[in-house]
């Protein structure tokens, strides 16, 4: 049972993203129901008729081998990055070389609202700007964020809301962060860029800082060279002041609202390059050949006996297959398993994708905007915001594991077996008006199970990114 639904939920990406916004979370919500209960049954003496069986056959590793390659056969080898036909520098070398630089620059970001107090990771005092950049939280080696103190939600220039993601291998999923913000990993950066929780900066900020010090690695890259009068000497300077973004929220009109509506455009469009360029970069931190990648290409030894039976445990008896399918160990997909908002500077309520599809939607720079190069993707067809999404999450992808602690979008359990513990007793509470997606449910795991299953978890972290992407070549 699980193995077909796996099977069909690669078939469902693969397919393409344009029915899995809908049809992928009504029809696997109705999946879900249906086989749910099968799998309850079913996998229950399945299970632990397998994992004797694999305990007995730890000497004739072979044969056991086998079969079990074949409930996860498609979960290893990671592909080739998708293609991202809404990015047209996706795959320029030279726009990842210019990303790479921006992703490590700290000196367009804002003031921090903390001062380092030598309990809370804060990357300066109060007051002092250009402190924060990408790379700060996303320094791991699953590009996660370890320095903050406490873990559960990242500190930039301000608190965050949740738990970062590691940019490693992130390149894999058709919708970004927790909730589904994003469309396309080009269009993050910016928001993040002009979150005032994050870096606090602004599209006029980023658009001088491309004048200033990238002006070559720009113009080399994107077709409309950089506008002269960027420069500080120009005659009509006053056309992009050094500093603003549009307003938020309650905000009064500023820099950015007495612009022309062409100058903007014109903003806009580097913005939107900043964005691409970083993509650019990202895409190339991957991740591959973890001890599981290496069993599943033939290495018999390459993983312990523990953790083989943890694959069967994972694929019928715990079904987290079910959700944690494909190669990224994600089906893509949202859904509602209840992890609690407690801890330290958690907020009490996450509504998850329903809170942030409308940001989405309404979003100039998603995939069918100004400044995609595919409009008509259709990646957003069909997609509304609807009650069902109510404290609905991406599906974590389950390789790095061993760096990305503690876990979860609020950051909730410290370790693994913590995880393994919250599945087992049946998730948590959803949100008022949410649904509990049904394959979340009691699972009367053993302490064998559970050993087994965290003994396979921890076979997924992969080769280290090389080491000349993670050089800061940003310039002073
Ligand atoms: C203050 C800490 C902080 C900074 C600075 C920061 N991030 Fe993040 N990042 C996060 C958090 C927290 C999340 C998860 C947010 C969410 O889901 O709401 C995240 C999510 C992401 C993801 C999504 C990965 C996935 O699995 O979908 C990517 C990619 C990413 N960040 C890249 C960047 C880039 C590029 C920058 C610089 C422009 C950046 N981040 C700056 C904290 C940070
Ligand atoms: C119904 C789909 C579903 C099933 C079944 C499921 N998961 Fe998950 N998993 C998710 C979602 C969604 C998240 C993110 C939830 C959040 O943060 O709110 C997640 C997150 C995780 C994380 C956190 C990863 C991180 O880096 O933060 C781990 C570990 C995990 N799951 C392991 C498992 C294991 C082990 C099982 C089987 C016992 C399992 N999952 C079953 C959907 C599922």
């Amino acid at each position: 049972m699980s193995l077909r639904r796996a099977l069909l939920a690669v078939l469902i990406i693969g397919c393409g993203a344009p029915s899995s916004p809908d049809g992928g979370s009504g029809g696997g919500a109705g999946t879900a129901g249906g086989s749910g209960g099968g799998s309850t049954g079913g996998s229950g003496g399945g299970s632990t008729g397998g994992s004797g069986g694999s305990g007995g056959s730890g000497g004739s590793g072979g044969a056991g081998g086998g079969d079990l390659r074949g409930l996860v056969a498609t979960h290893s080898p990671l592909p080739a990055v998708p293609a991202d036909p809404t990015n047209a520098y996706a795959d320029n070398a030279a726009a990842a070389t210019l990303g790479q630089m921006l992703y490590f620059d700290k000196s367009y970001s804002g003031t921090l609202n903390h001062s380092a107090d030598g309990g809370n990771g804060s990357l300066g005092l109060a007051g002092e700007a250009g402190k924060v950049s990408c790379f700060s939280c996303h320094a791991s080696a699953s590009g996660d964020d370890n320095r903050s103190i406490p873990n559960n939600v990242s500190l930039g220039t301000d608190y965050g809301t949740r738990n970062a993601l590691g940019v490693v291998n992130s390149s894999f999923y058709q919708w970004t962060n927790w909730g589904g913000r994003f469309d396309t990993q080009w269009s993050l950066p910016l928001a993040v860029a002009e979150n005032r929780a994050l870096m606090k900066s602004g599209r006029l900020d980023i658009a001088h800082l491309m004048f200033e010090k990238y002006r070559a690695e720009y113009d080399a890259v994107f077709p409309t060279p950089l506008d002269p009068s960027l420069s500080g000497d120009a005659g009509d300077a006053s056309r992009f002041p050094l500093t603003g973004r549009p307003k938020q929220g309650t905000e009064p009109d500023g820099a950015w609202e007495a612009m022309t509506a062409g100058d903007r455009a014109i903003i806009n469009r580097i913005y939107a390059n900043y964005g691409k360029a970083i993509a650019a970069y990202m895409r190339k931190l991957v991740s591959r050949n973890a001890p599981f990648d290496r069993f599943m290409a033939g290495q018999d030894d390459a993983i312990s006996d523990s953790a083989k039976r943890g694959i069967l445990v994972f694929v019928n008896k715990g079904d987290c297959a079910g959700c944690h399918s494909g190669p990224n160990f994600s089906d893509d997909q949202f859904h509602a398993i209840g992890v609690p908002q407690t801890g330290p500077r958690v907020p009490a309520v996450d509504n998850g994708r329903f809170a942030d599809v409308p940001a989405l939607l309404s979003s100039p720079f998603n995939s069918a905007g100004a400044f995609s190069d595919k409009p008509d993707a259709g990646k957003l067809d069909g997609l509304v915001l609807s009650t069902s999404m109510i404290g609905q999450f991406r599906t974590k992808s389950l390789r790095g594991l061993g760096q990305s602690a503690p876990y979860m979008h609020s950051g909730q359990h410290a370790t693994i077996e913590a995880v393994i513990d919250f599945y087992d007793q049946g998730g948590g509470a959803v949100p008022d008006g949410g649904m509990k997606d049904p394959r979340v449910r009691p699972l009367g795991l053993t302490a064998q199970e559970k050993a087994d299953l965290a003994a396979f978890l921890r076979t997924l972290d992969g080769e280290p990114v090389p080491a000349a992407l993670l050089m800061d070549t940003s310039k002073p």
